[in-house]
C-alpha cells in the first residue's frame, strides 16, 4: 500500500521504516530539509538500535523514499500517518499546533478519494473529535480519521514495532478501520477497535499508569530506607503477583524522556481545564519531581557541602541505548550540583552532544567513564547503561579520592561488591 509518513522524529522514523520493511511503498516527509538530506544519504540522526540498518535496507529496496514538504506538489497516498511532535507548553498544555498545521497542509495537497489520516502523535482526549469537526467535516473534505496511538519505547522501538502488546485503532469510519487493521495484519497482537476519543484515552491512561508505578515504587523505596527493608526484594516479592507484574517497579531518580513527563502534565492540564481533580496524577508528578533532590541529599549526607567537590556524573540520556536527553533526570541533577558549586565531570556513551547544549558551559565531559571518575570524591550513576554496570569498579576506586561515594540513581550496581571495595554506596531503598 502507498503510505505517507509525516514527521520523521523518534516515532515517525520507526513507523516509516517498519511499514516499508513490511512491503509498503512509503514516502517519509519532514519539514526539516537537513534531516531529509541526511536520510537520503542513509544517515539517520536518531540513535535507535537497528533503525539505521532498517532504513538503509528499506531505501535500498525502493520501499522507502524521503521528501521535504516543499517538494510535495500533491498527495496521492491513500494512507497518511501524522507523527509530528505535540510538546507540553507551560500554561497551554498539550500543544497540537504542529498537528493542525500538518492537517491544513494535507488538505491543500491531497488529490485522492477519501484518504485515511492516521494520527500517531499523542493528542489529549477530545482532540480527534475537534479535528474531525473543525478540519475534516467541511464540504468536500472526504478525509477519514483514525487514532492509532504508538507505545514504542526508545531503545527498544524496533522490537516494540514488531511485537506490540496490542494495536489500538480508534475511528468512526468502518472502511478506515478495515484498511488500517489490514496494515497490521502481519503483526501478532490483539486489536483494540474503538472510537477516536477512547483510543486517545488509552494512550494517556497507559503512560500515566506506568508513571504511577514508578512514583509508587519510589515512595516504597523511601519507606524501605526508613524501615531498613530491601526495595529490590520488595519489588520482586510484589511483582511476582500476576496481578501486579515485575516491570516498572525499579526505584531511582524517577522517570524522564519525551513521553511520561509530557503526557502526565498534559493529562493533568486537561483535567484542570475541565474542573476535574485528578489527585493521584498530581501526586505522581510531584513525587517524580522530588527524586533528583533526594539524590543530591544522599550526596550531602556523606559529603556535607558540595562546594568544589569533584563529582562524576555517569549518564546523560534519560535511559540507556538512546542519545535522547529530553527531560532527562541527569540534566536536572547536574543543574542542582552546579547550583551547589560542585566541580562536575560528565560522561555518556551517546548523549554528550545533546546534553552539552542544555547545560552550563563549564561542565566538563570525557570520552571515557574512567576519565570522568578520575580524582572524583563522588560518582553519580544516573542512567543504567550496561557499560556502567560492567565497569571495573576496583579501578574506579583506585582512581577516585576519599570518601569514595557512589550514588546509584538507577539501583543498577552490585552494592555488596562495591561496599567490599570500600565505597560508600547509596541507592534508593536498597539495604
Ligand atoms: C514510554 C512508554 O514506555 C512507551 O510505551 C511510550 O510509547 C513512550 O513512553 P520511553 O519513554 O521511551 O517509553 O521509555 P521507558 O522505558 O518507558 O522509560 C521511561 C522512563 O521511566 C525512563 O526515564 C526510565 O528510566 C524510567 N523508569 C522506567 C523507571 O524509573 N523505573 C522503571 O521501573 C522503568
Amino acid at each position: 500500500m502507498k503510505i505517507m509518513v509525516i514527521g520523521l522524529g523518534y516515532v515517525g522514523s520507526v513507523v516509516a521504516a517498519g511499514l516499508a520493511s513490511e512491503g509498503n511503498q512509503v514516502t517519509g516527509v519532514d519539514i526539516d530539509l537537513d534531516k531529509i538530506k541526511s536520510l537520503r544519504e542513509n544517515i539517520v540522526m536518531i540513535k535507535e538500535p537497528g533503525l539505521q540498518d532498517m532504513i538503509v535496507q528499506a531505501s535500498g529496496s525502493g520501499n522507502l523514499v524521503f521528501s521535504h514538504t516543499s517538494e510535495i506538489d500533491f498527495i496521492r497516498d491513500p494512507v497518511i500517518f501524522v507523527c509530528v511532535d505535540t510538546p507540553y507548553l507551560q500554561n497551554a498544555g498539550c500543544d497540537v499546533s504542529q498537528v493542525y498545521n500538518t492537517i491544513e497542509w494535507i488538505k491543500q495537497k491531497v488529490e485522492v478519494q477519501q484518504p485515511i489520516l492516521v494520527m500517531k502523535s499523542t493528542v489529549v482526549p477530545g482532540t480527534g473529535e475537534k479535528i474531525i469537526q473543525n478540519y475534516l467535516c467541511t464540504e468536500g473534505d472526504g478525509i477519514s480519521y483514525v487514532m492509532n496511538p504508538e507505545f514504542l519505547r526508545e531503545g527498544q522501538a524496533l522490537w516494540d514495532w514488531a511485537h506490540p502488546d496490542r494495536t489500538v485503532i480508534g475511528s468512526n469510519d468502518e472502511n478506515a478501520i478495515k484498511t488500517i487493521s489490514s496494515l497490521y495484519s502481519k503483526i501478532e497482537a490483539p486489536f483494540v477497535i474503538t472510537d477516536v476519543t477512547t483510543a486517545e484515552m488509552i494512550k494517556y491512561a497507559a503512560n500515566a499508569y506506568l508513571a504511577t508505578r514508578i512514583s509508587f515504587i519510589n515512595e516504597i523505596a523511601m519507606l524501605c530506607e526508613r524501615f531498613n527493608a530491601d526495595i529490590d526484594i520488595v519489588a520482586r516479592g510484589m511483582g511476582l503477583d500476576q496481578r501486579i507484574g515485575l516491570s516498572y517497579l525499579r526505584a531511582g531518580i524517577g522517570y524522564g524522556g519525551s513521553c511520561f513527563p509530557k503526557d502526565t502534565r498534559a493529562l493533568h492540564d486537561i483535567c484542570n481545564r475541565n474542573g476535574i481533580d485528578f489527585e493521584l496524577l498530581d501526586a505522581v508528578i510531584s513525587i517524580n519531581n522530588k527524586q533528583c533532590n533526594s539524590a543530591i541529599n544522599k550526596l550531602k549526607d556523606k559529603l556535607g557541602s558540595l562546594q568544589r567537590r569533584r563529582i562524576a556524573v555517569l549518564g546523560l540520556s534519560f535511559k540507556p541505548d538512546t542519545d535522547d536527553v529530553r527531560e532527562s533526570p541527569a540534566l536536572k541533577i547536574i543543574r542542582l550540583l552546579y547550583e551547589e558549586g560542585a566541580d562536575i565531570t560528565a560522561y555518556d556513551p551517546l548523549a554528550i552532544e545533546n546534553a552539552a547544549g542544555q547545560l552550563p558551559a563549564d561542565i566538563k565531559y570525557t570520552d571515557k567513564a574512567l576519565n570522568a571518575v578520575d580524582n572524583a570524591h563522588a560518582v553519580l550513576v544516573v542512567t543504567a547503561w550496561r557499560e556502567f554496570v560492567d565497569m571495573d569498579w576496583a579501578t574506579v576506586k583506585s582512581l577516585m579520592s576519599d570518601p569514595y561515594v557512589v550514588i546509584d540513581g538507577r539501583n543498577c550496581l552490585d552494592y555488596t561488591y562495591l561496599r567490599k571495595l570500600g565505597f560508600y554506596y547509596s541507592g534508593f531503598g536498597r539495604k
